[in-house]
């Protein structure tokens, strides 16, 4: 199975992130041919400072590896090293009605926040289309507030081969895992734009730190309490083991358990999972050519794929260009 995926570097990358696509990815790249880049082009609707772009780019690239991607097993490289994907993002824009990219909910969103939308934010699903679409994925591991995204990229395949009568575009299918919602300090969906993260790298004391900002009710520390109602519990359960997580749920209900204890569990359970490629991403972060080599040698596998599949749709489309 071909698996596709991309993560903007907009920021830091968080828990959301891990829990629901990383992770994922991570697992996936077992069994499976895996292109996994780092969505530069998507980002630049948000960043557009050129050194901080740079910056945050590097910055994604180092937290797979450290997280254990393994670069002899998927590609991992940056969406601009693969030109092609805009080629075909313009050509899909003309047989996309706008009327779809009116529906995306997290367009609306944005624009609900007063976001002065660029037409690169409006046609952002078309280019989401056109990077999973250029390596025929079959499979598109992803937190659920992108399935929305994934549906168009379905409906975007179909509209172009209908239109050149052919069947090149292959339909993905959206991939959900154990955790495609995670919530942020303040119970919403945990986002960078919300403000509400929980960081993968910050240094433990700031980690302890924001972990002791989630928010919670007044209830005194002797009442018990029901564990699905709280927010600190919410994120416990998507990282610690099930014996660990009953454990907690059985000291919120029978009372004595306070917020501040429940904090400190769930920092040491984050810790647990992600101390260890703390350490690792130190390293890395040494090795900048290391990193710069992984992401070109990856870049060169995705680009094959990317040159047949461009050519074959150039040529159902009666484009012809010097590179075919
Ligand atoms: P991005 O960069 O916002 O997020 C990257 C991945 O993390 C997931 N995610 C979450 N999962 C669970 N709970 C959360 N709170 C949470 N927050 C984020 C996202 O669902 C995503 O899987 N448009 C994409 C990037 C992209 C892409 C693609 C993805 C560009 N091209 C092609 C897949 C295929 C985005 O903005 O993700």
């Amino acid at each position: 199975m071909r698996v596709v995926s991309g993560i903007q570097s907009s920021g830091k990358l968080h828990l959301g992130n891990y829990l629901g696509a990383i992770a994922q990815h991570i697992e996936m790249q077992e069994k499976n041919e895996c292109f996994f880049f780092i969505a530069n082009y998507h980002s630049l609707t948000t960043i557009q400072d050129p050194k901080l772009h740079i910056q945050l780019t590097r910055d994604v690239a180092l937290d797979y590896l450290a997280l254990g991607l393994d670069p002899e097993k998927a590609a991992l490289f940056r969406q601009t090293d693969i030109p092609e994907v805009t080629e075909l993002a313009w050509i899909l824009s003309t047989v996309t009605g706008k009327g779809l990219l009116e529906r995306a909910t997290s367009y609306k969103d944005k624009v609900a926040k007063n976001i002065s939308p660029s037409m690169g934010l409006f046609c952002y699903p078309i280019l989401m289309a056109a990077d999973i679409l250029i390596y025929r994925g079959d499979v598109v591991p992803v937190g659920k507030d992108q399935v929305q995204h994934i549906e168009m990229t379905q409906d975007i395949a179909n509209y172009f081969n209908q239109t050149f009568a052919c069947d090149i575009l292959k339909r993905p299918e959206p991939k959900l895992g154990v955790a495609p919602l995670v919530p942020g300090v303040d119970g919403q969906k945990m986002s960078k734009s919300y403000g509400n993260t929980i960081s993968l790298f910050d240094p433990p004391s700031k980690m302890r730190k924001r972990i002791m900002s989630i928010k919670t009710d007044s209830t005194p520390v002797e009442s018990p309490k029901d564990p699905e109602q709280c927010n600190v519990f919410a994120i416990y359960k998507l990282l610690a083991t099930e014996d660990k997580v009953a454990d907690l749920a059985k000291q919120y209900r029978a009372g004595g358990l306070g917020y501040g204890d429940a904090k400190k569990a769930l920092f040491e359970a984050v810790e647990g999972q992600l101390g260890p490629a703390r350490e690792k991403r130190e390293q890395l972060e040494q090795d900048a050519d290391y990193v710069e080599d992984v992401l070109r040698t990856s870049a060169n596998r995705a680009r094959s794929v990317a040159h047949e599949v461009m050519s074959e749709v150039r040529t159902a489309c009666g484009l012809a260009t010097i590179r075919d």
